[in-house]
């Protein structure tokens, strides 16, 4: 039977006592976003004639998500890593600070603390031999194209089972994770192996809810990004290796038009030794351009829950 109480004076006093409005402690804010999430979920109940096993079912589900902690997975599927990326794109349009490479989500599989190197580094841990062998590398710039020297480009990236190091327990410490510094040129360069695309773990729950959207938990080939210096906005990105079936499909709404590379195998035994390489490898290149700033709070990434990381105080 469907019945309409959302608007009735029980239920909007109901929901001021709950959001603690009659209460002198807490958070000012909390009870104006609470009360607001509330009353938007009451609505809904009443709307859709929410059941209570409807109900209780999706409070196991959220159980389940936390238990393995997918709540960070399950939210670049559900569009909020992108959308908090759109906000952040049009507060720097409106502070003038547009410009340079472009962002795009972070995602969950992060781990602080990995080896950092000076100008070069080799990522892979050489336990894949079957892999392809990527040669990555780029220079730091400016927006007005001048070299920068000494910043941090940290690079984290999935294996050719699209499988990230400490999250797979198959792969050893800090394999295919590095923090490069770059030269007097403001070049990084990096030896490591073509990954491949991401999947969420089959049958988990960040899979069942999107399978419920008739959705899929795929992303294509990617390699993420923070790149920071003194007096630069810091940047996370990634870029998608081109020729993905995932490239404009991805489940993260990460693929942005300007972070797409196209990889150039090198079959050519001096461009190899140039690069203390043998046999052929892919070059994949990608150039980096920082806007300029002085805000130190714009100048390092910002706090959240990360692999290995201090907690946010
Ligand atoms: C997810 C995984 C990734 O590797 C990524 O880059 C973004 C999102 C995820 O599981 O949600
Ligand atoms: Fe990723």
């Amino acid at each position: 039977m469907t019945v309409k109480i959302f608007d009735t004076p029980e239920v909007q006093d109901f929901l001021n006592t709950v959001a603690g409005f009659d209460q002198a402690g807490g958070s000012e804010r909390a009870k104006r976003i609470v009360h607001r999430l509330l009353a938007d979920l009451y609505r809904l109940i009443d709307d859709f004639d929410v059941t209570p096993e409807e109900f209780w079912a999706t409070i196991g589900l959220m159980n389940e998500l936390g238990k393995g902690s997918q709540f960070g997975l399950l939210a670049p599927g559900l569009g909020f890593d992108h959308y908090l990326d759109m906000r952040m794109d049009a507060e720097d349009e409106a502070r003038g600070l547009a410009g340079g490479t472009p962002r795009t989500i972070e995602g969950p599989l992060y781990v602080a603390g990995a080896p950092e190197a000076e100008g070069v580094a080799r990522m892979d841990d050489g336990s894949d031999t079957d892999s392809e062998v990527m040669w990555l590398t780029g220079q730091v710039r400016d927006t007005d194209g001048r070299p920068v020297a000494g910043a941090r480009v940290e690079i984290w990236h999935a294996n050719a089972k699209g499988g990230y190091s400490h999250f797979d327990p198959s792969q050893s410490e800090y394999n295919l994770r590095r923090t490069i510094i770059t030269d007097a040129e403001g070049r990084y360069r990096a030896r490591s192996i073509i990954p491949s695309g991401y999947g969420v773990p089959e049958g988990s729950p960040t899979d069942r809810v999107l399978k419920a959207l008739g959705r899929h938990g795929q992303r294509p080939a990617h390699i993420h990004y923070f790149i920071s210096a003194p007096g630069h906005k810091h940047l996370t990105t990634q870029i998608n290796l081109a020729g993905d079936p995932y490239t404009w499909d991805d489940f993260a709404f990460a693929t942005r038009e300007e972070l797409l590379v196209e990889g150039r195998l090198i079959d050519d035994a001096a461009e190899a030794e140039a690069r203390g390489l043998e046999g052929p490898f892919t070059e994949v290149v990608f150039d980096i351009e920082l806007s300029r700033t002085e805000a130190p709070e714009l100048q390092s990434r910002h706090k959240r829950p990360r692999a290995l990381e201090q907690a946010a105080d």
